[in-house]
Formats: C-alpha cells, sequence, structure tokens
C-alpha cells in the first residue's frame, strides 16, 4: 500500500534498530528539516532522533544550493553524536545506506557520485547533507540530512528535470515512502555500529563510486580542477591525475562527470 502521509508511529512501529529512528518528530511542512534537527541537537535530544517533513519550503542542498523537496518526497535529517574520528566517514556511510535502500526496497541500482550524490542512470535521485557542530575536535552533533525524489513527476519540475530523476519515473509506478525511510534507518544503524565497532565501510563505498576512472571536471568555490577521477582516500578526499601526469586530493567540490 502507498501511503498518503507519514506518522511518527508508522515509522517507529516495530522498526528493527536500537536507537536509529526510535524518536520520531514529523511536520507537514518546514523551512528545512536541518534547522530543526539542529536545535533538537542542541537541546540534547536522543542520539537516532529523526526530523522528517512531508514538504520544505526553503531546503538547503550543498554549497548554498537550494533543494527542491515538494510532496512525494523524503526530506529527513538524522541527529549523531558521533566521536571525530569518524565524522569522515558519515557521508560514506550516508550514501551506502541511500545506495542498499534504494535497492532493497525498489530492485533499482543506484551509485555514487563523488562526494554525495546517489545517481540512477546517470541522474540525481537523492542528495546528501551533512552539517555538524565541531569545537577543538569534539563534535558537538552532526545531522545527516537526506533528500530522494520518491513520487515525483520531474516532467512537473523543468527546473530540475534535465539532470533529475525519481524512484516513480526509473519504475513507472509508486514506491512506499515509509518502507523507504525504515530500510534507510535499518541500514544508517548497521553502518554506524560497524564504524563504532572499529570496521571500515571504505571499501564498499569507493565500489559505489561512478567517478572513478571517469574524466571529471571539479569546481570549488572559483577553482576548476580538471583530470581523470583515479582514487578516493579513506578520509573520503578524491584524488584527481592532472593532464602534466600530477594527483591533485580533493576535499570538497561539485563534480561534472565527462565521460
Ligand atoms: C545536495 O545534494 O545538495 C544535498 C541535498 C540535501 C537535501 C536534504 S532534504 C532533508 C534535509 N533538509 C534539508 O534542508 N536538506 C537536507
Amino acid at each position: 500500500m502507498i501511503e498518503n502521509s507519514l506518522s511518527p508511529v508508522s515509522i517507529t512501529n516495530n522498526l528493527e534498530t536500537h536507537f536509529i529512528g526510535q524518536r520520531v518528530i514529523c511536520y507537514p511542512s518546514l523551512t528545512s528539516t536541518m534547522e530543526v534537527a539542529k536545535q533538537e541537537a542542541q537541546r540534547g535530544a536522543a542520539e537516532g532522533t529523526v526530523v522528517v517533513a512531508e514538504e520544505q519550503t526553503g531546503g538547503k542542498g550543498r554549497l548554498r544550493r537550494v533543494w527542491l523537496s515538494p510532496k512525494g518526497s523524503i526530506a529527513l535529517s538524522i541527529i549523531l553524536y558521533p566521536s571525530a574520528a569518524y565524522l569522515p566517514s558519515l557521508i560514506m556511510l550516508a550514501s551506502l545506506a541511500v545506495v542498499y535502500s534504494i535497492e532493497v526496497v525498489t530492485g533499482l541500482k543506484s551509485q555514487v557520485k563523488w562526494p554525495n550524490d546517489i545517481l540512477i542512470n546517470g541522474r540525481k535521485v537523492c542528495g546528501i547533507l551533512i552539517e555538524s557542530d565541531v569545537r577543538k575536535n569534539i563534535v558537538g552533533y552532526a545531522i545527516i540530512g537526506i533528500g530522494v525524489n520518491v513520487n515525483l513527476r520531474l516532467c512537473d519540475f523543468p527546473e530540475i528535470s534535465p539532470i533529475a530523476t525519481s524512484l516513480s519515473d526509473e519504475l513507472g509506478r509508486n514506491v512506499s515512502r515509509l518502507d523507504m525511510i525504515r530500510q534507510l534507518l535499518v541500514e544508517i544503524e548497521r553502518l554506524y555500529l560497524t564504524l563504532q565497532a572499529g570496521g571500515s565501510i571504505y571499501d564498499e563505498w569507493r565500489d559505489s563510486l561512478v567517478t572513478l576512472g571517469k574524466r571529471v571536471r571539479v569546481k570549488w568555490d572559483k577553482t576548476i580542477y580538471e583530470g581523470i577521477a583515479e582514487s578516493v582516500t579513506r578520509d573520503g578526499s578524491l584524488l584527481l591525475r592532472r593532464s602534466d601526469g600530477s594527483l591533485t586530493k580533493i576535499v570538497a567540490g561539485d563534480v561534472t562527470l565527462h565521460d
């Protein structure tokens, strides 16, 4: 059954996690789930608290962009209190959780475009934003924001339709947002516990990247780097082989794939 609206009970009921998603706050409409999650974290909300909005009127994307999240999409933020050591792994964790959840719930294969776009057939289906409060190498909180285009007809959104897709457009039918959210919470907890137990998710993440081996252009602030995306480091940076043979380490940026 495809639900019309989401409720905390429908998300938490028999959810197979210990702490991720055991407390859920749902709003019909919010400016951004990131803002509410930040306020909750500052008040000491339990780790794993999730803020969900049916729609966002001022969704935040990376690099100060706007993120479109109308009704039919998933917009949620998860509060974590990780140690500084695995803060760089949170982007790997979130990306893998989305890829695995999409496959479990829909059977669709997706890939990660470095650093944190999830693509299906070359088009963006999900964006991830991580915001954290770090002082003197102590993490106050980290918030993982995930936006998934679930039941959207991209033809209704011409501003993003050339580069974006949705699960429903790919499948030709609607998908349960509830199933997607519940699976996401299970995958996030599983991967987070792996990190906490000292395990690594780097290999899985590297193998899920569509970027490696491709000719890319990376824009960071006003600088543009071009080259072959050769590898990624364990801290999540991209290693770019330039035409002069040198290797450049890129910590953040916006990637365009050329091959
Ligand atoms: C990007 O690709 O630029 C990242 C997009 C992140 C969007 C999500 S939707 C839930 C959370 N709330 C926001 O305002 N942004 C993130």
